[in-house]
C-alpha cells in the first residue's frame, strides 16, 4: 500500500466512528506535503495513527490554534466545517514540534476495556488451575492499564456488576451463554508487562500520548482511559522494556516454577514480524512442557462477526477459542 492508499483505508476505517479523522485522512491522502511529512514515521507504527496522535497531544497540551476548535476532545462546541485547512495550517506551523513525535512514537493504544473480554477468561483459567493464583505476564501492555484488571469495576449489564472502584467497564454479553464470572476476582500471585517502550502513566508525556491515540470524538473512551490512568497511579504495574519475544524466557525464569502462569497479548501481535510470531509460539510451547503455563492472545479477527477478535487460548497442549469481543471491548460473545 502507498502512503496515500494508507490514509485512504483509514479514512474508510473512520467511517460512522470519527467523522474528524475521516474528513483529515482524505485531505493528506491527497496532500503531497503532508504525506513527506508522514514519511518521517519509521515503517509499520500505523502512519496515520501517529500523525493524528501527534497533532492531538500537541492540541491536548494546550497549544492556541484554530484546529483546536474542531477536536471534541478539545472544546465542548466542535465545529463541524471542514477541518482540513486548519490542519494542514497547523501542521506546517509545528513541525519542528510535531517532528519528535512522528519519529520516535509507537502506536500504543491502551484500551482499558478490553479488560470486560480478560476477565472472564482469567476465570477461566483460575478454575482449570483449581483457583490458585495465577503469575500473570502481558506482551506489549503499553502503559499496563490492563494488568490493574481486578481494581476495574464491571458491568456486564443483565450477567452481572463486580468489583468495586471509580473505573466501571461496562460491555454487552451477545452469546446465549455467559462466559464464567465468579463472585471473587481470580487470585493474582504477580503481574508483570514486557513492552518495547512501556508507557509510564505517571509522567504526563507518556499519560497524555495515550490520551492523545484515543480518537477525539470518543468520548467514552476518554472516560475510561482517565479512570484507569488514576487507578494505575495509585498501583503502577511493573512493566519491563525490552521485545516481549526476547525477554520472555527470562521473564518465566523469574517466576517460581509450581505458579501457574498465565501470558497474555491483546492487539499486539499484529505489530510482529511473521517470524517473530512463530519463535513467540515456539518459546510458549516448549516453555509449558517445564510448568502449567496458559497463554490468552487476542489477535486473529474473528471474521465471522464484524469488528470482533477472537480470544484463543493455550493451555499448555492445545489451541481453542474461548471468546469473541469487539476490539475495544464495548461486546464480547463466550464461544467455548
Ligand atoms: C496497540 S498496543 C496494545 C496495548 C494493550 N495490549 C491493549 O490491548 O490495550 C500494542 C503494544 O505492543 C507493544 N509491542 C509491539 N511489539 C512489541 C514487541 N516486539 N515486544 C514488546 N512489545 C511490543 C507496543 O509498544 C504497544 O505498546
Amino acid at each position: 500500500m502507498s502512503l496515500a492508499e494508507e490514509f485512504e483505508w483509514f479514512a474508510d476505517w473512520c467511517v460512522g466512528t470519527s467523522p474528524l479523522y475521516e474528513k483529515l485522512a482524505r485531505g493528506v491522502a491527497d496532500d503531497p506535503y503532508l504525506l513527506s511529512l508522514a514519511e518521517e514515521i519509521p515503517p509499520k507504527r500505523g502512519t496515520p495513527n501517529i500523525l493524528f496522535a501527534a497533532v492531538h497531544w500537541h492540541l491536548l497540551g494546550g497549544v492556541s490554534h484554530p484546529l483546536a476548535d474542531f477536536y471534541p476532545s478539545v472544546t465542548d462546541d466542535p465545529k463541524t466545517a471542514d477541518p482540513f485547512p486548519a490542519f494542514r495550517e497547523f501542521c506546517a506551523e509545528h513541525e519542528d514540534e510535531l517532528l519528535p513525535l512522528l519519529r520516535n512514537r509507537r502506536t500504543q493504544t491502551n484500551a482499558v476495556r478490553r479488560c470486560t473480554a480478560l476477565f472472564p477468561a482469567f476465570s477461566h483459567i483460575s478454575n482449570e488451575v483449581g483457583g490458585e493464583p495465577l503469575a500473570l505476564v502481558e506482551l506489549g501492555p503499553s502503559g499496563g492499564l490492563n494488568l490493574c484488571w481486578d481494581r476495574y469495576v464491571y458491568d456486564y449489564g443483565d450477567a452481572g456488576r463486580y468489583g468495586t472502584g471509580e473505573c466501571v467497564l461496562d460491555t454487552k454479553i451477545r452469546s446465549e451463554r455467559s462466559p464464567p464470572l465468579p463472585d471473587e476476582f481470580p487470585r493474582v500471585a504477580s503481574r508483570i508487562g514486557i513492552d518495547l517502550n512501556p508507557l509510564d502513566v505517571r509522567d504526563e508525556t507518556d499519560a497524555r500520548w495515550l490520551r492523545a491515540l484515543v480518537w477525539p470524538e470518543h468520548e467514552d473512551r476518554h472516560r475510561l482511559l482517565r479512570g484507569a490512568t488514576n487507578v494505575a497511579r495509585q498501583h503502577p504495574p511493573e512493566l519491563r522494556q525490552g521485545d516481549a519475544v526476547e525477554e520472555l524466557p527470562d521473564v518465566l525464569a523469574g517466576i517460581p516454577s509450581d505458579v501457574p502462569v498465565c501470558v497474555f497479548d491483546t492487539q499486539m501481535r499484529y505489530q510482529l514480524p511473521e517470524t517473530a510470531q512463530d519463535r513467540l509460539r515456539v518459546r510458549i510451547e516448549a516453555a509449558a512442557e517445564g510448568r502449567p503455563l496458559h497463554w490468552l492472545s487476542g489477535h486473529e479477527s474473528a471474521d465471522e462477526w464484524e469488528g470482533a477478535f477472537a480470544l484463543n487460548w493455550f493451555d499448555g497442549e492445545e489451541y481453542r477459542r474461548l471468546l469473541a469481543y469487539e476490539q475495544h471491548g464495548k461486546w464480547l460473545r463466550w464461544v467455548r
